[in-house]
């Protein structure tokens, strides 16, 4: 099992050390967020070995995570699945998890990215001055 912050990943994956032996491995980030100034832990991947199934390793990965959210101070956890990913959202409901009933999940795609993007665009800001 492998509890690891992106700054650790990236190192590990840096020195070309493998997680193969590892049943699971657990990813977090720690954002700062400004409406009150305390951070947020987000779960970047959460993955366990396909060996290992219902074998408490994920219930594990998700107690260490929410030891290190205490750890930081960040009074709040958060991440994404995929829509069509039932066994994940059993999974999250079995550990007392719900959807975020606050902050509504936004995106934006690649055509909106590459329209907003363009350089011609220029600096709207400029525009309304
Ligand atoms: C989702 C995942 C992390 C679960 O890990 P796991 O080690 O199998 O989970 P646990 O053994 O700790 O399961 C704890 C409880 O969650 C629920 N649960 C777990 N897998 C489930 C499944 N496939 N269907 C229904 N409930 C499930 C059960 O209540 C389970 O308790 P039980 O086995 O005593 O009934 C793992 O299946 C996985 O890596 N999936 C692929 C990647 C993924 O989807 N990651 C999460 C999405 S971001």
């Amino acid at each position: 099992m492998r509890f690891l912050t992106r700054c650790t990943l990236g190192s590990l994956c840096g020195s070309g050390e493998t997680l193969h032996a590892a049943k699971g491995i657990a990813v977090v980030d720690v954002i700062p967020w400004t409406y009150d100034l305390k951070p947020a832990l987000a779960l970047k991947e959460l993955f366990v070995h396909p060996d290992a199934p219902r074998s408490g390793v994920g219930t594990l990965l998700m107690r260490r995570v929410s030891r290190h959210a205490i750890e930081i101070g960040a009074p709040r956890l958060i991440w994404s699945v995929l829509k069509s990913n039932r066994r994940g959202a059993a999974f999250y409901e079995a550990l007392g998890a719900t959807k975020d009933s606050v902050w509504d999940a936004w995106s934006l795609d690649a055509s909106p990215i590459l329209e907003l993007g363009r350089p011609e665009h220029g600096n709207p800001a400029r525009r309304h001055s």
